[in-house]
């Protein structure tokens, strides 16, 4: 190929990152081939050695690359073979497309338990910071207006529970990419005796795939790994947007402690938000790899076409952007201080009690859009008199999920246990790469 176009199809800036698992499922496959009989006992150690000797070199960034390597899985058997020449029987039974298919799984299988772990950290971050204020008294919003009190812990743990969703969408992406692949060959599978089911052992996986058109063609696991990080960073984008609004001049509700804050390289006065703007911006990043992976795989004949080599980037993008998001939003939380005397300023607002006034019109038999209308003019007038402060009306709201005090505090708990629940589970499941 031309020299220009072999540099257009190569892969190997971006799917270098694969050269762990790469490396991880070909000691899997030599394994199997092994149990098969196609290799022998001292082929399978030449080659398991040359691995490591392969792995060390590339971990180290010793690894030197010639020119036909086109992507990690071809760096790899090259070297391998320059090692040893049992690596020539590496291959056996294997294509590049099962190959692939297999190293992207195993990649998101580790990379979704990091997530996971990343969220319990987040979330206890949110958590510890709501259970210090389950009780501090704050306005809360509706069109960025004042509207009805709440606590800041309620607040603060309203940011704890759309990640606790997403962990479980990171679950399902690691047991989406749960079926081992190897053994479908380049599309139809393969004439020789391998040992699939030894593969997927060694590597901790819980299935095989059932179609090897479907295994090499498709990557859906992949958009579930995506659709995860974006929700993800979507949710961290909102955390950011409050802080922004809380550490503004206008609001005045929390404070940026010098680990968190910038300053202005003109304005001498200025502290900015800087990182909680960035978790806004960067939600950018997954919301296009989604949209990139997606368009790649829409339309495209099975099994195995090069288009599907686009997917890594995508991937990758969306998960180190997560993983960077995910640690950069547990550190601006740590280091989060509300001011009390200006949430207790906005609290004080009789306005937010307006429907607390309603309210107890209710409870006293007034139909409520009477209610409604008699508050209104009253607060329209600017003579308002809410019935009860609004520490009340917190003590007042104990339906299950309100923001009362006490419930919030409860609620804490709990979130900081299945915190600790993520970050154990994703003890449990390391990525299973064999040594
Ligand atoms: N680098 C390719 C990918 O990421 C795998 C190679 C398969 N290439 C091929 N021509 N069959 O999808």
């Amino acid at each position: 190929m031309l020299p220009e176009l072999e540099r257009f199809s190569s892969s190997l800036d971006v799917d270098f990152e694969l050269f762990p698992y790469d490396i991880a499922g070909s000691i899997a496959h030599a394994r199997g081939l092994a149990a098969a009989g196609l290799l022998t006992p001292a082929q399978l150690k030449a080659i398991e050695r040359g691995l490591r000797v392969v792995r060390k070199e590339m971990s180290e960034g010793r690894f030197t690359f010639v020119d036909t390597d086109e992507d990690i899985h071809t760096a790899v058997e090259r070297r391998l073979t320059e090692i040893t020449p049992a690596g020539a029987s590496l291959h056996t039974g294997r294509s590049r497309n099962d190959q692939v298919a297999l190293d992207l799984r195993l990649y998101a299988r580790a990379a979704a338990s990091a997530l996971i772990d990343g969220i319990a950290g987040a979330v206890d971050a949110l958590a510890l910071k709501a259970a210090d204020h389950a009780a501090w008294v704050m306005p809360g919003f509706t069109h960025v207006q004042r509207a009805q009190p709440v606590t800041v812990g309620h607040h603060v743990l309203a940011h704890a529970e759309p990640l606790l969703r997403d962990a479980e969408r990171f679950r399902h992406a690691y047991d989406a990419a749960g079926d081992m692949p190897l053994g479908s060959g380049a599309l139809a599978g393969t004439t020789l005796p391998l040992q699939r089911e030894v593969v997927a052992r060694e590597l901790g996986f819980e299935r095989l795939t059932a179609n090897s058109i479907d295994a090499v063609a498709d990557r859906d696991f992949a958009l579930d790994l995506v659709y995860a990080c974006m929700t993800a960073a979507i949710h961290l984008s909102r955390l950011g947007e409050d802080i922004v609004l809380w550490a503004s001049s206008e609001f005045g509700f929390v404070k940026l402690a010098d680990e968190i804050a910038t300053g202005s390289s003109l304005m001498p006065q200025k502290r900015n938000p800087d990182i909680a703007e960035l978790l806004r911006g960067r939600a950018g990043r997954p919301v296009g790899s989604l949209v990139a992976l997606a368009t790649t795989l829409k339309g495209l004949p099975l099994a195995y076409d090069r288009d599907l080599q686009e997917d890594k980037a995508a991937v990758f993008a969306a998960v180190d952007s997560g993983l960077d998001s995910l640690r950069a939003a547990r550190l601006l939380v740590e280091h989060l201080a509300f001011d009390r005397d200006r949430l207790a300023v906005a609290a004080a607002d009789p306005g937010l009690l307006a429907t607390d006034a309603a309210e107890a019109l209710v409870a006293s038999g007034t139909p409520f859009r009477r209610a409604h209308e008699t508050i209104g003019k009253q607060a329209a007038a600017g003579n308002l008199r809410p019935p009860w402060d609004a520490a009340t009306s917190l003590r007042k709201r104990d339906l299950a999920g309100a923001p009362n005090p006490r419930r919030v505090a409860a609620r804490t708990r709990v979130v900081r246990r299945q915190a600790a629940a993520l970050h154990r589970w994703a003890q449990e499941h390391p990525p299973a790469l064999p040594d």
